[in-house]
């Protein structure tokens, strides 16, 4: 059965376990903004809880854009299995340092993905995942941006407090104007 179910679909059995990978590292995005939306608000910082809110949305919805391309391309799409997310954090920079590193992370590993597609001449993947490529350029600018304001600002009094209100202000495309 198996072997009529894997003649139904052009991926090869790298490419589709490599899309797994990557649906459970986007879910797992997905879960760890939760936890820094949460620890924000719990902080007092809600203009970057709402920030982590929308970035959790974000991540859930390249996970469905991938699960639904493994699923067009007759492929086993595998619901993903979420654990070792990080809950706590030592500080408020701490969350954005974390949220950047998982970002260069899902590029890294998007990037090996399109690697392997190019060797197995599966161009279908590798034209679809130059959206998340951009989309990685652009999650990757924002994260770096709000680690800036830290330094920009500074921490000392109200400071912290600052930085939250300008988290929501940033947009890729900045750096155009500037
Ligand atoms: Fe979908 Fe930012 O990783």
């Amino acid at each position: 059965m198996k072997d009529l179910l894997r003649l139904k679909t052009s991926l090869t059995e790298e490419i589709e376990t490599a899309l797994n990978e990557q649906i459970k590292r986007e879910a797992h995005a997905s879960s760890a903004y939760l936890a820094m939306a949460s620890w924000c608000e719990q902080h007092g910082f809600e203009y970057s809880a709402g920030y982590f809110f929308k970035q959790a949305e974000e991540e859930r919805a390249h996970m469905l854009k991938i699960f639904k391309h493994v699923l067009d391309l007759g492929g086993n799409a595998v619901s993903p299995d979420v654990s070792m997310i990080q809950l706590e954090f030592d500080s408020f920079r701490a969350v954005f340092e974390q949220a950047l590193e998982n970002e260069i992370a899902v590029t890294q590993s998007i990037n090996r993905i399109v690697g392997k597609a190019h060797q197995v001449q599966d161009y279908t993947t590798v034209a679809f995942l130059q959206w998340f490529l951009q989309e990685q350029v652009e999650e990757e600018y924002v994260a770096r941006r709000a680690l800036e304001l830290f330094d920009v600002i500074g921490e000392e009094g109200v400071g912290q407090f600052m930085i939250d209100k300008q988290i929501p202000k940033i947009t890729y495309g900045d750096s155009a104007t500037e």
